[in-house]
């Protein structure tokens, strides 16, 4: 069993602290401030606009949220740690090929006063876990299940919109009380952060998009979900000459879900 040490631009993962591993298994989320560089931003955020505002003039396989700069996000050196620690599956990792898939990409672009509040996930610790939103746990060691990185081009402030948590649901053993489909609910915990930061949570947590409503500046974040080699929840599909273009260890991120002789 090894686990991938260094993505396809051959950067190690980054080494998670003792604390950072503590907060995400008992609060079911976490955020990473300032990771990319303001010339990764510029870059990553023109290229989000063009494609909302002008995707036509990408070529058809880079109209994604995978596409041009954005690729870098997927296997990035803080998702290569995080996702190697919560959820890839040590028999299928190596150095050839992850031991997780990203199964889902979206781009937010959202203007002041978009609302996407919409409660969903919780209790993945005591659930069948039939749809990945599931949370498992050994002593020293997590299985997170369906997990997002939520990559913030822009600055997110307290209370303007940024994704909201019921924290430490995802091992919950009630449901989210009723007074939670209020958006401004005490309980649900909101983050800030600067541009270029990016949030890791458990799909299993009790989660929600909430309304925009910072005036000077859009939601431009990117969303990427992974699961591990054999299971999945998303119908999303990468586009095939897409996947061609990438690098091997890339390419392994979107192979079949299956387990059985899937070792890159
Ligand atoms: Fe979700």
């Amino acid at each position: 069993m090894t686990m991938t040490e260094k993505n396809s631009a051959g950067k190690s993962a980054i080494t998670l602290t003792e604390e950072q591993k503590y907060l995400f298994d008992t609060r079911g989320w976490l955020l990473f401030p300032s990771v990319l560089t303001d010339t990764e931003i510029s870059e990553m955020k023109d290229y989000c606009y063009r494609l909302r505002q002008d995707g036509a003039s990408l070529p058809l396989h880079e109209r994604s949220s995978i596409g041009g700069p954005l690729l870098s996000l997927a296997d990035h050196p803080v998702v290569l740690a995080m996702m190697n620690e919560f959820v890839a599956d040590p028999h299928l990792s190596s150095e050839t090929g992850y031991g997780f898939r990203l199964e889902n990409s979206f781009l937010a672009l959202r203007k002041a006063g978009d609302t996407n509040f919409g409660p969903h996930g919780g209790g993945g610790l005591l659930s069948h876990g039939y749809n990945s939103h599931l949370y498992r746990q050994h002593e020293n060691s997590v299985y997170a299940g369906l997990s997002r990185a939520v990559w913030g081009l822009n600055p997110v402030k307290k209370g303007e919109g940024g994704t909201k948590f019921l924290t430490g649901s995802h091992k919950a053993a009630f449901p989210a009380p009723a007074s939670t489909q209020d958006e401004h609910s005490p309980l649900w915990e909101e983050y800030e952060c600067p541009a270029g930061s990016v949030l890791f949570f458990t799909e299993a947590i009790t989660h929600t998009g909430a309304k925009w409503t910072n005036t000077e500046v859009d939601r431009v974040a990117i969303f990427n979900c992974y699961n591990s080699i054999g299971s999945r929840w998303h119908q999303w599909e990468p586009n095939s000459d897409a996947v061609a273009t990438m690098s091997p260890l890339q390419r392994s991120l979107f192979r079949p879900v299956c387990c059985q002789d899937n070792l890159v």
